[in-house]
């Protein structure tokens, strides 16, 4: 599926630049040809010479080199390329790149381009999870930068997280996913709830939660920069719409159900928002008045509709992958492996969101995703990440999947 495929690689400082020759290596093995282009810090951690000797073409540094000028500039290195790789993508070229800097020859020729361009990051984990790199990253995204990665496990600085530049191997493997269908998730369509629901007691006053929609819109988001068609049915959110998603916003549970039936069909599913279990009987038409002297009125409750449950409900419309969320406070893996099973969905991300955690309206989550294989635990990083880890689960599944 690469071969023939003209491959611009640009290789900035990170040490993962060392895994480059053999990335180089393993795409010529696919057939194709890659020319490299080596930042200033990039060369730091790798010699021109060594990817000059596996790529058998001359290898791309300066600016304003008179010789790489008149040999082919920044504009023809762009042109001539089918698709541009940035392997490893530091921070720091994600930043710039976000914000059209053009202040070397990577990122001049990035900036005079119109090719794809596809992005393998590594970086520290908590330069990862930083609301400006996130930031920078969603502008890339919704521009139609694909990313690949990163993976998590020890890094050089000695820490553990997320941040490691994916392997070589899978690197090309992504590269030839994207030649044979784009975007990884093109041509699937998801649907994602989130955020709290408000279940209205009178015209004034309902029935709510502390969810702040963050970790369902992250879901949305990632999984619409795989190029998956995603409905986002949101209950009152203070977030904006993620780009490329189409929102329907909703308040109760109810109206999440109605909307979520009218997005299907769809191969997947994300049940994230947090739903309230117990709406109030009889909804008043009026203000409840308080009268003084007189005991508080009753309220009465009556259960709502499990939209997870009635989504994983086995049938022949029953869309191939269910995902659902367990926020426990208490045994918080045993009971998200039971209500995985009375609910009958695929896999469960499960958190725990007792109030020392600050789960439920920060920014930053620790997850478990259990599925039928097993349980695996994902470290603590933000939900913009946790959102993207899913994302390339998800895409995994369905590369898998006969
Ligand atoms: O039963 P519990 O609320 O703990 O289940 C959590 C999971 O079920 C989440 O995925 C949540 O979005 C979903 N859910 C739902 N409809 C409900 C209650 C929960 O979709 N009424």
């Amino acid at each position: 599926m690469l071969d023939g495929k003209r491959i611009l690689l640009i290789v900035s400082g990170g040490i993962a630049a060392y895994k480059c020759p053999d990335l180089v290596r393993r795409l010529r093995e696919r057939g194709c040809q890659v020319r490299c282009l080596l930042t200033r810090s990039g060369a730091e951690f790798v010699t021109a010479l060594a990817l000059q000797s596996v790529s058998e073409e001359k290898v791309y540094q300066e600016l304003f080199s008179l010789t790489d000028e008149n040999e082919m500039g920044h504009i023809r290195l762009s042109r001539e390329a089918d698709v541009i790789l940035i392997a490893p993508a530091t921070a720091n070229i994600i930043a710039k790149m976000a914000h059209g800097q053009a202040d070397d020859l990577a990122t001049t020729t990035l900036l005079a381009s119109d090719k794809p361009v596809i992005i393998a990051p590594a970086m520290n984990h908590r330069m990862w999870d930083h609301p400006a790199t996130r930031h920078n990253l969603q502008t890339l995204t919704a521009r139609g930068v694909q990313v690949i990665g990163p993976d998590q496990g020890a890094m050089a600085c000695g820490e553990f997280g997320m941040g490691r530049m994916s392997e070589p191997l899978a690197i090309a493997d992504a590269l030839g996913q994207f030649f044979r269908h784009g975007l990884p998730l093109a041509g699937r369509r998801a649907l994602v709830t989130s955020g709290p629901t408000f279940e209205a007691i009178d015209p004034v006053r309902f029935i709510g939660n502390r969810s702040s929609g963050k970790q369902g819109h992250a879901i949305a988001r990632a999984l619409a920069a795989l190029g998956c068609e995603t409905t986002l049915v949101s209950g009152p959110t203070r977030l904006a719409d993620p780009p490329g998603v189409s929102v329907v916003a909703v308040e109760s549970a109810r109206q999440m159900l109605a909307a979520c039936e009218t997005a299907l069909p769809v191969d997947i599913v994300v049940c994230a928002a947090a739903v309230a279990d117990w709406r109030a009987d009889q909804e008043q038409a009026s203000k409840i008045k308080k009268t003084t002297g007189r005991k508080p009125p009753p309220l009465k409750l009556t259960e709502n509709p499990d939209i997870l449950a009635l989504l994983a409900k086995p049938g022949k419309n029953r869309p191939a992958l269910v995902i659902g969320f367990a926020a426990e406070t208490d045994d918080v893996v045993a009971n998200a492996i039971a209500k995985r099973q009375r609910k009958q969905c695929d896999w469960i991300i499960a958190n725990d969101v007792s109030a020392a955690t600050g789960t439920f309206t920060g920014d930053f989550n620790q997850v478990h995703l259990i599925s039928a294989d097993g349980i695996k635990d994902w470290p603590k990083m933000s939900k913009s990440a946790v959102g993207e880890m899913l994302g390339q689960h998800i895409v995994d599944h369905f590369s898998e999947a006969p």
